[in-house]
């Protein structure tokens, strides 16, 4: 028997699921796999929850928390929203269960041993204040290229992927205290070594699809650099060497093998070896934003390991909101559970799937979602099986007819039946899902003019043959979907089949292992029903989604810009807020530096009435002795704040390139 391995992106712990992830890899994954099911491949489908990386590590200090702590809550949270979908994995694990660490620590050491890792001493961020270096997204500082605030790792204004040490004016995430370059021993792959090899596989696989072959060769011909693998800090698999302490792997250098230490342990508890999967076909499915990582990074490491490199990698589009870039920070995107207490998986399924095809960027919107399944998956689909349904009732007995004799509408109708199995197998197979479920659906398009024109209703009246024709094929065509919808709307699929008065099997997240094997096979879909096949009572496949429903959503939606909108309103104050801000005469009567906090001044200000201690951002434009006697002007009623443990009650107002404001006016006056 065949075997599949698929896999699925790990999506990182530290968030739900939004309707993006399930477009551009869940979806398309399980399609995939429930079809190969249907043709007797023995399939295992497995994903985790990729659980290191400087965010989540950044984010537990700044909550306080340990990692793991918020790990936890997502990998619960995210297989809810898969299960929700319908994604039948069969094994969904963490990077952080034991047999993970165990695989990706034995892999980096065989990379090890033949001869592919190596140790360059090169320069990082180091925080004094917080004695540790600071990877990537541990600093934030300002972006070489288009001076724009930017991440250590990368300017989500102009793009650039950045290393931290060329950031301008950087400051630790931490502490805020500005960090230095120290020259520190890492470890790094050779990946140089394998620029032919991977080469050859990108132009010579033709189970690529284009979009992932084209940025993959376009990569590879810039010619490819070693990677670093290694990263100081805590959180993360410790690199399995001597000379390693206090060194984790990159996530990147770990995260793939994820794939495999779920599919093993799923292995180990039902006596299985995920090898076999493996070497027989393993297929990625993944966002578009990691083509980069799934073809050049990814077979590298395995052709360095000597093992098999996988069959395709499939790369999903972006998705946008109503036209817009998904934000999740900015409140402006749709959470997969707020989806799925509204609507039924499969409406989601459908959209996503009929939407555009899985290469290309598309969009999510609520006026579109309704129009298609009002117009498409319920005046289509849901009416022809609800009409066959009840016209076999009401003029049949609940039977499907005997055929009459065939016109040359019936012949069509017959071979559009017939090859519609095939059809949409060739498309999934070729990972062109969107045009299978279109091959279903303009068959269904079809068979509702078909039905119009054979009119059944009057038929039976006055050419009872044709009526019998007519109800035959259209109960064979319903047969016929209740398969290949299988793979694309599961749920649907089985109120067909309940309705067809055949066993029905529950369509559920996570496979249970004693279900692998599906109830309905794919070739299901070429046989026929036998005259006088009994059916049950009809049901409505589908439900219009209302105006109002669709509104409220929309409305839901569009608040949270309303309310950023507010907040960017709030950026101008009115008369009476900046009379709130008492600024005031003072001079400078003593200044000195702070220990490790090379930026900042503490100074003693004359206010008239009192002296005020006051910390000051000027370190870097001032010496403590040019300050003495300066008059400056100093905002007093600000909520005293600690600064490196040193307590400041109030600020002095200075310049962006840190120059102090000063006036002629007397100490102690107010500033009006
Ligand atoms: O980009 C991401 O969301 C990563 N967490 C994907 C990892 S996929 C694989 F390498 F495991
Ligand atoms: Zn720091």
């Amino acid at each position: 028997m065949d075997k599949l391995f698929i896999s699925c992106a790990l999506p990182y712990a530290n968030g739900p699921c939004h309707l993006g992830h399930l477009r551009s890899t869940y979806i398309p994954a399980d399609i995939y796999a429930r079809f190969n099911r249907m043709n007797n491949v023995d399939t295992l489908m497995v994903c985790a929850t990729d659980e290191h990386g400087t965010p989540i590590a950044v984010r537990a200090e700044q909550e306080n928390k340990s990692p793991k702590d918020i790990t936890d809550v997502y990998h619960e949270l995210i297989g809810n929203d898969l299960k929700a979908c319908n994604i039948s994995l069969d094994s969904f694990r963490r990077t952080t269960d034991k047999r993970h660490y165990e695989m990706a620590q034995e892999f980096f050491l065989t990379l090890n041993e033949k001869g592919y890792i190596y140790q360059q001493e090169i320069e990082q961020l180091y925080c004094d204040n917080c004695q540790r270096s600071l990877p990537d997204r541990y600093v934030e500082g300002i972006c070489p290229y288009c001076d724009s605030e930017a991440r250590g790792d990368q300017c989500e204004v102009c793009g650039h992927h950045l290393d931290p040490i060329q950031l301008k004016e950087p400051h630790c995430l931490i502490c805020e205290g500005t960090p230095h370059p120290q020259k520190s021993n890492q470890y790094y792959f050779k990946l140089e070594e394998f620029e032919d090899e991977l080469k050859d596989w990108i132009n010579n696989n033709e189970h690529l699809p284009k979009n992932v072959k084209n940025f993959a060769a376009e990569w590879v011909n810039e010619g490819l650099k070693n990677w670093i693998m290694s990263r100081d800090m805590k959180w993360g698999i410790p690199i399995p060497l001597d000379d390693a302490e206090g060194k984790v792997l990159y996530v990147w250098g770990e995260a793939f093998i994820g794939y495999q230490s779920s599919a093993s342990q799923w292995a180990d508890e039902h006596d299985l070896n995920w090898l076999d999967y493996w070497n027989d076909k393993t297929v990625h499915f993944i966002g578009k934003d990691i083509i980069y990582h799934h073809t050049i990074f990814w077979p590298s490491m395995l052709m360095g390991k000597n093992m098999k490199l996988p069959y395709s990698v499939i790369g999903g589009g972006y998705l946008s909101l109503e036209g817009r870039k998904m934000s999740t920070s900015k409140g402006w995107v749709i959470w997969v559970k707020d989806f799925l207490d509204k609507f039924d998986s499969d409406l989601l399924r459908y959209y996503m799937v009929i939407n555009a095809p899985l290469d290309k960027d598309t969009d999510f919107s609520w006026d579109d979602f309704q129009r298609r399944i009002n117009n498409e998956l319920t005046d289509s689909l849901g009416n022809f099986v609800h009409r066959t349904f009840t016209f076999t009732h009401k003029f049949f007995d609940g039977k499907v007819p005997e055929k009459g004799s065939f016109d040359e509408l019936d012949e069509e109708f017959l071979s559009m039946i017939e090859q519609l199995p095939d059809k949409v197998a060739d498309e999934i197979d070729t990972f062109n899902f969107r045009d299978g479920l279109q091959e279903i659906m303009t068959t269904c398009k079809f068979a509702n003019k078909y039905f119009n024109d054979k009119k059944p209703w009057k038929a039976v009246k006055e050419d009872i043959e044709s009526a019998k024709t007519c109800l035959y094929l259209s109960n064979q065509l319903v047969h016929t979907l209740a398969v290949v919808l299988n793979p694309y709307l599961p749920e649907t699929a089985q109120k067909i089949r309940g309705i067809l008065n055949m066993p029905t099997e529950d369509v559920e997240g996570f496979m249970k292992f004693e279900n692998r094997t599906p109830l309905v096979c794919w070739d299901e879909a070429k046989e026929f029903l036998d005259e006088g096949y009994e059916i049950n009572k009809a049901k409505p496949l589908f439900k219009k989604i209302e105006d109002d429903v669709i509104n409220e959503e929309k409305e839901k939606l569009y608040n949270t810009l309303d309310e950023q909108e507010d907040d960017n309103m709030s950026n101008t104050i009115s008369i009476d807020e900046f009379g709130k801000v008492e600024l005031i005469v003072g001079q400078i009567k003593e200044a000195e530096k702070i220990e490790k906090a090379d930026k900042l001044l503490k100074v003693q200000v004359d206010l008239g009435d009192e002296v005020r201690q006051v910390v000051a951002g000027i370190a870097k434009r001032y010496s403590p002795e040019e300050l003495i006697d300066r008059k400056v002007i100093v905002v007093a009623n600000l909520e005293p704040a600690k600064l490196f443990g040193v307590e400041s009650n109030g600020m002095l107002l200075a310049t962006d390139s840190m120059e102090l404001l000063t006036t002629e006016g007397k100490v102690g006056e107010h500033i009006r």
